[in-house]
């Protein structure tokens, strides 16, 4: 694989080189810097909450514009998308945000996104570079994927994490990308160019699941404008050829009315609607008779040493009372979290028999990627920290 750092400092390829998982210093400066003439910027246009049949793709400007979405299955693109389907072309002061429909699954598409001004009389259309993205196919007989989890904005961690995540289906950030949400800027600066102008879905499509900082600060419900979920909530599933996923989001690590949380949080019914919601995708065909069955959310549902004393929750017993027994019956092999700083492993046992891998800390000599791979025969999944070494392996066969 390229280092895309690498690629960066030694690239010295042409303007339109960012092409179907390349990445330049040029194409970075195209997409991140101020245009003279337009006198704004805009973002690389990330790939999230990718679908079978479509995506969103998102992109930050700094002063309002419109925008649209070229693409295709060839470098020459050749269909729009240019609707928000509320009678309106995409438009914001701060980001756009575009959905895809209609795509075909497993197939390779190259895009690049399109930024005008309002100024009717002087439009200054700005095309990004053209990169590309790849649809999930639910009936492929692989899936692969990489979990990052409680980044925090450590830049150095995140930087590593960008260098060494392979081409995958799926990149699943986990949870606590931020310290709190403090201002409305640091949301868009933190989820669509967490690195140093590097983007982390250029060979990936991201999914995000939110962790407890993530629903902290008095700008936390701006995340929810600016990320896209497949189904509109910070809850979804998805199926990448023989696995089964099923993200879900355990909010807060204590009660909705901690003093601590100044009267902020809902996540008590945010937890119920997922319990009711869980109940009815294990029943769907799609999910019942999958292969591989797991679970990613971002505070584990079982913890090394449950019964410490602490001021926050070190796994979420409020979930998992409400979410096991759905677990149980799916046949959940494996839940992925983070949460802790601290990577673990728990085995299944009789009482809970789904294991909890849980995924290291923000500070890159604790910081860990957790990546999978599926194929008929097995689910491998690893847990390596950030030179390499592998910490935890775990294999499953497919459910019969
Ligand atoms: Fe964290």
């Amino acid at each position: 694989m390229i280092s895309r750092r690498k690629f960066f400092t030694k690239s010295s390829l042409g303007s339109l080189a960012l092409i179907a998982g390349a990445s330049s210093s040029n194409a970075k400066n195209k997409d991140s810097a101020t245009d003279t003439k337009l006198q704004f910027s805009t973002s690389f246009p990330v790939v999230m909450a990718p679908r079978h049949d479509g995506c969103e793709i998102i992109w930050s400007v700094t002063k309002l514009s419109k925008g649209h979405i070229e693409y295709g299955t060839t470098k020459e693109l050749g269909s729009k998308a240019s609707n928000d389907g509320w009678g309106l072309r995409p438009a914001g002061d701060k980001v756009i945000k575009i959905r895809i429909d209609g795509l075909k699954p497993g197939t390779k598409y190259f895009y690049k996104a399109v930024t005008e001004s309002f100024d009717t009389k002087n439009p200054n259309p700005k095309d990004s570079a053209v990169y590309s993205f790849r649809t999930l196919d639910p009936k492929s007989d692989n899936c692969s994927f990489s979990v990052w989890n409680d980044t925090h904005k450590h830049k150095d961690t995140l930087d590593k994490l960008s260098d060494i995540t392979k081409p995958c289906d799926f990149l699943l950030w986990n949870g606590d990308i931020c310290n709190d949400w403090h201002n409305e800027q640091d949301v868009i600066n933190t989820l669509l160019k967490p690195a140093d102008g590097l983007t982390m879905s250029i060979n990936h499509p991201l999914f995000l699941v939110r962790g407890n900082h993530d629903i902290r600060g008095a700008y936390a419900t701006k995340l929810q404008e600016y990320c896209a979920m497949p189904e509109g909530k910070p809850w979804y599933a998805f199926k990448q050829g023989p696995v089964a996923a099923i993200c879900l989001d355990t909010g807060e690590d204590k009660s909705d009315d901690n003093p601590y949380l100044f009267g902020r949080v809902a996540c008590e019914p945010m937890r119920q609607e997922q319990a009711e919601w869980l109940a009815k995708i294990i029943e769907t065909p799609e999910f019942k008779d999958a292969p591989y069955r797991v679970v990613f959310c971002h505070i584990p549902l079982r913890w090394t040493n449950e019964t410490a004393e602490r001021s926050y929750d070190s796994y979420s017993g409020r979930s998992r009372d409400l979410w096991h027994d759905s677990f149980v019956k799916w046949g959940a092999q494996t839940i992925i979290s983070g949460h802790m700083h601290q990577d673990a492993l728990i085995q299944s046992n009789a009482e809970f028999p789904y294991a909890q891998l849980v995924g290291g800390g923000p500070k890159i000599n604790s910081a860990t990627l957790i990546e999978g791979k599926a194929d008929k025969d097995k689910l491998h999944i690893t847990c390596k920290n950030l030179e390499g070494k592998t910490l935890h392996e775990l294999s499953l066969k497919p459910v019969q």
